[in-house]
């Protein structure tokens, strides 16, 4: 009996054999279509190869998809459990041909693997076609000789495929099995068709025209091909099981969680075992994919999902968490076929324990108050809505969870007044804001925030993805349009854009469509989690309603990312150097740099900067990969993580953590960074490629700042640095190995040409004009000596008037220095005299002829300044005047 892994391997290979391209199934999470959830069949990643938008190098492909259905269009949440054929999460086996072949190969491809590969006896299968397609019929006839009455024509959509409301579309044919008389039912179209006997197994889609919003429908350029057929459902019938929770796949997760329960996997509890192995697949995989329970859009599915489960266990008598026990034997039976599984099972478990951990402390109390309202019910009335609210509002629990409650119970629950509810407590909710009295600008975000979901950031996992434009705003008012060449702001229900925060700029990027273009300047986040993004309508204009293609500008965010993972080292290595009182105060994520700002007192020596940026570097060589999980803000804090002081944290957070510390180092000992942080970052360590730090100035009182480079921009600088240092060794006329002692020389030779010239200046003043010496007269019956001196300034006075009163042994001098027409004034009187004469005066009255005032110092030596030297004579006569006296 061939395991549910080698039916897959053998459908594979058959059409691998057969020219098709084995293409790995596409994340749940589709990045090329707005108005979908989840990924729910394989043609999804190939919308745009059938429509003719994009081509690959391949025509034909085969794949194992990914499918979840639950919430939205195809919702099979409800009836899991309770069926042999409902999943929230399946395997949908394709094959596709874009353009190359169409029914008349499709159908022999699939006769032949279904009766010789699989070995399905010919007479067990029947087919249905669409009621106007003879062609397809007739070839059903020709391949494989199926007599008229097992080629069932049905006029209905059940033989005419859509994705959804738009894309391309086409009439199918689908194979039927044939389970035997001894199951009720009867063949498709019939009035007991849903009855279990005949069950479909493939449905082939020709592909044929494009479906538009308004109705109207075009034939697409080439004909083509998509198939899909359950894995679960074709493992059931070729290892003779009627239920597909009875294959060894399914099977396996059952006995896992009887197991875990020390419950038998049949019998009462089978329902619950059924719940959990199918949630878990579904939860599980969608947090492969990034997917974080939350309370809005593809977060809220998952939490109802998680919930579901997680109540189903409680009902098998688990009182600790469970789910994350069970993850080990989904990675088991599906890692290989999926290596994502394995690659995110620590965020598996840890999403899955902390979600039901939170969950069980309300559970209890949800389930009591639930039985409470149904004791004050007449029998079988259905509950009131106002209850289930209570029940959503205060214990979590989603509609959808009390609802499978009840139906245990055969009852049911007043959906409008549950709707009501949710209602008033929105309305209550605008009421508050309203008196708060904000701008006008944030009042139009809020207004919008009332009537659309906040946006799904889809950018931790991917740079481009579509989105359906939800909201347009201009001036502070919202409008349907923006017009070719305007600008405005602009709500998408999806976007892989970042919005501004935590220090991390907003993304910019382009948007297309199919015949319009514009740019995306920038992202900020708005109130109740709406991204605007600004935008600018370059060819065509922009509407509400319009489905776009949203491209991240790569190369920025991919600057931006290694910035900001190098912020989270430099933070830690900057704790671990300089001390724990180390904090954050401010970062800035931009492209072109980081910035750093954390409380320190004093200035960053030379060494320590080269620690902190050693460090650094020796993190991204490491090059061990970054981890993203979701906590509590406290479990957060039991690991140490680094958070904002007096930030205000929601009741999860995400937490980054990066680099193998050394043995007693980092944060819990073995993780070098671990902080709450909701930013973007590198894979790997590595991708950061190189951090320069640029330096430490003061932010505020008690703050540092440090700047950092990563990156090309780090190596740009680093080749500035370096061209610089070849520019001066060139001007030197040396290596630049010795460039540092060249320019220490250069110093001590500029010091001794300075002393020297300071000595030749002297001895040329000493000497006076034309080299002689000149003489002291008499003035007053003292030696008095006076000179006007040029090319010395004032400061070079005092130790000539020394040398001059040495000179004479007794006597008065006085020198001017002209300054460039300025002049500064020095006078100087011998010890022997200075009870007669004092150098003041002699200042003093020089001054006064230099247009200066004043002058000052003491008897033996006193210095002034004036205005005008071209009166030095004259200044020097009232000298002698004075001397006179
Ligand atoms: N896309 C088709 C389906 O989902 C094959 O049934």
């Amino acid at each position: 009996m061939p395991s549910l892994n080698e039916i897959r391997s053998t459908f594979l290979s058959y059409f691998e054999r057969n020219g098709h391209e084995v293409v790995d199934s596409s994340p749940l999470v589709p990045r090329n279509d707005p108005s979908l959830m989840f990924a729910n069949s394989g043609m999804v990643q190939f919308k745009n190869l059938f429509t003719g938008v994009e081509t690959r190098d391949y025509k034909r492909a085969t794949t194992s998809q990914k499918c979840v259905r639950a919430g939205g269009k195809h919702n099979d949440l409800d009836n899991v459990g309770y069926t042999a054929r409902h999943h929230t999460f399946f395997e949908m086996l394709g094959n596709f041909s874009f353009g190359d072949y169409f029914k008349e190969q499709a159908i022999p491809f699939a006769w032949e693997l279904l009766t010789r590969d699989f070995d399905i006896p010919a007479d067990k299968l029947l087919v249905t076609v669409y009621h106007t397609d003879d062609e397809a019929a007739e070839i059903w006839k020709k391949v494989a000789g199926l007599p008229d009455e097992r080629i069932i024509r049905i006029p209905t959509s059940d033989n005419f495929w859509q994705m959804g409301d738009t894309g391309p579309c086409g009439p199918c044919t689908e194979i039927f099995y044939d389970h035997g008389d001894h199951i009720w039912g009867g063949p498709p179209g019939s009035p007991e068709e849903d009855g279990d006997r005949f069950i479909e197994i493939w449905n082939l889609v020709f592909m044929q025209y494009e479906q538009f919003e308004d109705g109207t429908r075009r034939d697409l350029a080439a004909q083509s091909i998509d198939t899909g057929m359950g894995l679960e459902r074709i493992g059931a019938l070729l290892q003779g099981k009627h239920d597909n929770y009875d294959t060894d796949l399914m099977r396996a997760l059952i006995e896992a969680s009887a197991n875990a329960t020390s419950t038998e996997p049949d019998g009462q509890g089978n329902v619950h075992h059924r719940v959990i192995a199918d949630h878990l697949r579904s939860t599980s995989f969608l947090i492969a994919d990034g997917v974080m329970p939350g309370n809005e859009g593809r977060g809220y599915v998952l939490r109802r999902i998680m919930r579901r489960a997680m109540r189903h266990a409680h009902l098998l008598g688990a009182n600790d968490p469970l789910m994350h026990r069970l993850v080990p034997a989904l990675v088991t039976q599906m890692g290989a076929a999926y290596p994502e599984l394995g690659r995110a099972q620590a965020l598996i478990e840890e999403t899955l324990k902390l979600e039901e951990t939170r969950f069980i402390q309300t559970l209890d109390r949800g389930l009591r108050l639930l039985d409470d309202e149904l004791g004050k019910l007449p029998e079988g009335a259905p509950l009131p809505g106002e209850a289930a609210f209570k029940l959503y509002d205060t214990y979590g629990f989603p509609l959808d969870l009390t609802q499978d409650a009840l139906r245990e119970k055969g009852r049911s629950v007043d959906v409008a007044g549950f709707d009501a509810a949710m209602a008033e407590q929105k309305a209550k909710a605008r009421a508050a804001w309203s008196g708060s009295g904000e701008a006008k600008e944030a009042r139009i975000w809020f207004e919008i925030a009332e009537k659309i979901a906040p946006t799904e950031f889809l950018g931790y996992d991917t740079e481009v993805a579509e989105g359906q434009v939800m909201a347009l705003v201009v001036d502070g008012a919202a409008v349907d349009a923006i017009p070719e060449g305007g600008e405005g702001w602009m709500i998408v229900n999806q976007t892989p854009f970042y919005g501004e925060s935590g220090g991390q700029v907003g993304d910019t990027g382009t948007y297309l469509k199919p015949e319009g273009a514009g740019m995306i300047l920038d992202t900020q986040k708005m109130s109740g989690g709406l991204f605007a993004h600004k935008v600018q309508p370059e060819k065509a204009a922009l509407s509400v309603g319009d489905a776009l293609e949203l491209r991240v500008d790569h190369n920025r965010r991919a600057a931006i990312r290694a910035n900001h993972s190098a912020t989270h080292l430099l933070h830690e290595a900057l704790r671990q150097t300089l001390g724990d009182h180390v904090a954050q105060k401010g970062s800035l994520n931009a492209p072109d740099r980081l910035r750093f700002d954390f409380s320190h007192a004093k200035a960053l020596s030379a060494d320590e900067l080269a620690t902190v940026e050693t460090e650094v570097n020796a993190f991204i060589r490491q090059n061990s990969p970054v981890e993203t999980r979701i906590m509590t803000p406290d479990d957060a804090r039991a690991i140490g993580a680094q958070a904002l002081f007096g930030e205000k944290y929601g009741d999860e957070v995400r937490v980054v953590s990066m680099g193998r510390a050394p043995t007693g180092k980092g944060h819990d000992g073995k993780t070098w960074s671990i902080e709450l942080c909701g930013g973007t970052h590198v894979k790997q360590t590595g991708d950061i490629g190189l951090c320069v730090v640029l330096g430490d100035s003061a932010s505020s009182a008690g703050v540092r700042r440090v700047e950092a480079l990563t990156g090309q921009a780090a190596l740009d600088h680093l080749i500035a640095q370096q061209n610089r240092l070849h520019q001066v060794a060139e001007v030197l006329r040396t290596a630049p190995a010795d460039v540092v002692a060249r320019v220490k020389a250069l110093v001590e030779d500029k010091r001794a040409l300075e002393n020297e010239v300071a000595t030749l200046r002297r001895d040329l003043a000493l000497a006076g004009p034309g080299g002689a010496a000149p003489e002291a007269r008499e003035v007053g019956g003292v030696p008095f000596f006076a000179q006007v001196l040029t090319g010395v300034s004032g400061k070079d006075l005092p130790p000539l008037i020394d040398e001059h009163k040495a000179r004479l042994g007794s006597g008065a001098v006085l020198l001017i220095a002209d300054a460039g027409g300025k002049a500064a004034v020095a006078a100087g009187v011998t010890e022997d005299l200075t009870d007669r004469i004092s150098a003041v005066n002699l200042v003093k009255a020089a001054v006064a002829e230099l247009g200066g005032k004043g002058g000052g110092g003491r008897p033996d030596m006193a210095q002034g300044g004036g205005k005008d030297a071209t009166n030095a004579d004259a200044a020097i006569k009232a000298a002698e005047a004075a001397l006179e006296g």
